[in-house]
């Protein structure tokens, strides 16, 4: 994937502050088990227990207000949103539910709020899901998706206040409702969360070079939805062949029975390093650093091998797309889903396969346990987990995360003038590289006069590490190292990181030109200020 790294020194810096981290396990035995999954055969569900109505903002959130990249912030400091105001109207929950349409105008409530959302709808498209729950609470969705948990989320819902909630009425929709984030699985200490729920993690980005395969354990964890928790004694994979109208069902046994490939992949998300790119200017999204990546060795059955025996070959199909769907479900009940073109799952080359091992071990919970698609060289989310469903179809997946979101935009197109159906789906990622030691502030020892460098001159990296694999088959990330020469009199150095594949690809030196407005695809120079010791 990436074949040389060059470097070099830019103009003196002041910063400061290293970080030392320790690594243990934490222990979560007190994780409650009641959030039940049935969809499928495999008895997973996305039922809120005890919801009533309400409305789903997630998908306007994750467009438009970058609720994501939001620190995560204790109740307390949220009491104050949507308690009881002064001077307001009091509606009933009766109130609330006779406003369910456009025509009515939507109202929702929030705690103690009433609000009249039909302007941020109008404003903010966020599809079908949005008016799910129209004329209720939003308080059983909100415990799906915590991220709507920010002073910045709830100050700009705040604005469409319109009244009080009958005291009677107050938290009746969630009284009963079991937390959909109660059956997660344990996670190592060292992740680092940009959300609890969904679970979203990176490791510090110096542990990820102490190893050129990244321990399960320390792998980046990007989740949009609860974990389901599925046996895999009753595991089955549905395939579906849209033009032949054939169905077919695997047990994980069925898929264990097709000849076993190892291949070593790294999965990178399309938000890594998302928070160097919105210092240019402000992006949606979760503010992942540069490590929401991670190298892996994939065990599992190819996928063309699997579609093979339903008569899915090259030149023998007029399909144009594989679709996969996760048996994780939204609100709606609708499955995380994605796809890829069709050459990629038929290409014996293409190394797509149905994986349950990962490191030589049953796929973690986090990572898609049972059964998860590596589609190698391509962006994470199209890396479908808990897969539960393959359509090979004419159609790409109409999911949410394939034609609103994973896209990039010009850096001119704001949210006012986004037209998501008018970019690809991101599919394989540019090249990109990090620097992972020394960080950022770092007091860097100079030994032999080493770490400085003239002018602008460049350097190619000295130690390169790899699995060894060949292109176009080299799918997983290299580990490199360099001397770097530092001569001048300054106490503060930066370093930069830029990465050139073997078709030259390199990487653009800042972040103002491929600014885009959902921070994807930041593959702009690392550039790292350190002190000289
Ligand atoms: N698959 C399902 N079913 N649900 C998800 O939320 N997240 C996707 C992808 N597959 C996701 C999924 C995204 S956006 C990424 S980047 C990768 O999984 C992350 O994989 P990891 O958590 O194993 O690192």
């Amino acid at each position: 994937m990436i074949s040389r790294l060059l470097f070099r020194r830019l103009t003196e810096r002041h910063n400061a502050g290293t970080s030392v981290l320790g690594v243990r396990m934490r222990h979560t035995e007190d994780y409650h088990k009641n959030w039940e999954h049935k969809r499928h055969k495999h008895h997973v569900a996305a039922t809120i227990v005890g919801a009533g109505a309400g409305v789903a903002l997630w998908l306007g959130y994750n467009h438009q207000t970058g609720a994501s990249s939001l620190p995560i912030e204790a109740e307390e400091d949220l009491e104050k949103y949507g308690a009881f105001r002064n001077g307001l109207p009091e509606y009933t929950l009766e109130d609330v539910s006779k406003h369910a349409t456009m025509e009515d105008r939507i109202w929702v409530a929030y705690r103690r709020g009433v609000y009249d959302i039909t302007d941020l709808i109008h404003k903010h498209p966020g599809g079908d899901k949005i008016l799910m729950g129209a004329g209720g609470s939003v308080e059983p969705f909100w415990a799906l998706y915590a991220v709507h948990k920010s002073a910045h989320v709830l100050e700009w819902f705040e604005s469409y206040r319109i009244g009080n909630l009958a005291a009677d009425d107050i938290g009746s929709s969630v009284r009963n409702m079991n937390d959909p984030y109660g059956n997660e699985p344990r996670r190592h200490i060292a992740l680092k969360p940009s959300s609890k729920k969904p679970f979203n993690a990176e490791p510090p980005l110096s542990l990820l070079v102490d190893n050129l395969i990244t321990p399960n354990g320390l792998f980046y964890v990007r989740n949009h939805l609860p974990v389901p928790e599925i046996d895999a004694a009753n595991y089955e994979l549905e395939i579906c062949d849209e033009g032949a109208k054939k169905e077919k069902t695997l047990t994980l046994e069925d898929i264990k029975k097709y000849p076993k490939i190892t291949i070593t992949a790294t999965i990178q998300c399309a938000g890594n390093r998302r928070s160097e790119m919105t210092k240019v200017k402000p992006v949606k999204g979760l503010s992942w650093g540069q490590a929401a990546i991670g190298n892996a060795t994939w065990s599992g059955a190819r996928l063309c091998d699997v579609l093979k025996d339903m008569g899915i070959e090259d030149g023998k199909t007029d399909a144009l797309h594989v679709q996969f769907e996760g048996l994780d479900t939204d609100p709606a009940n609708m499955p995380y889903g994605s796809s890829i073109p069709i050459e990629k799952a038929l290409n014996p080359h293409g190394d797509v396969i149905l994986a349950y091992e990962m490191n030589g071990e049953p796929i973690p919970r986090d990572h898609g346990y049972p059964l998860r698609v590596i589609v190698p060289g391509v962006v994470g989310a199209r890396n479908v987990k808990w897969l539960g469903r393959i359509i090979v179809s004419k159609e790409e997946s109409d999911a949410h995360w394939q034609q609103n979101d994973y896209k990039g935009f010009a850096p001119s197109v704001d949210w006012d003038t986004v037209d998501f159906k008018k970019s690809p789906a991101i599919q394989e990622l540019p090249v990109i590289s990090a620097i992972c030691e020394p960080s950022e502030g770092e007091k860097v020892k100079v030994v032999n006069g080493k770490i400085k460098v003239k002018g602008k001159n460049w350097q190619a990296a000295d130690v390169l590490e790899s699995d060894g694999s060949r292109h176009p088959k080299a799918w997983g990330w290299t580990i490199w190292t360099a001397e770097v020469p530092v001569h001048g009199k300054e106490s503060e150095v930066q370093l930069c990181a830029k990465a050139v594949d073997s078709q030259y690809n390199t990487q653009p030196e800042n972040f103002e030109n491929i600014w885009n407005l959902r921070g994807v695809l930041a593959n702009a120079y690392h550039r790292v200020n350190v002190k000289k010791g």
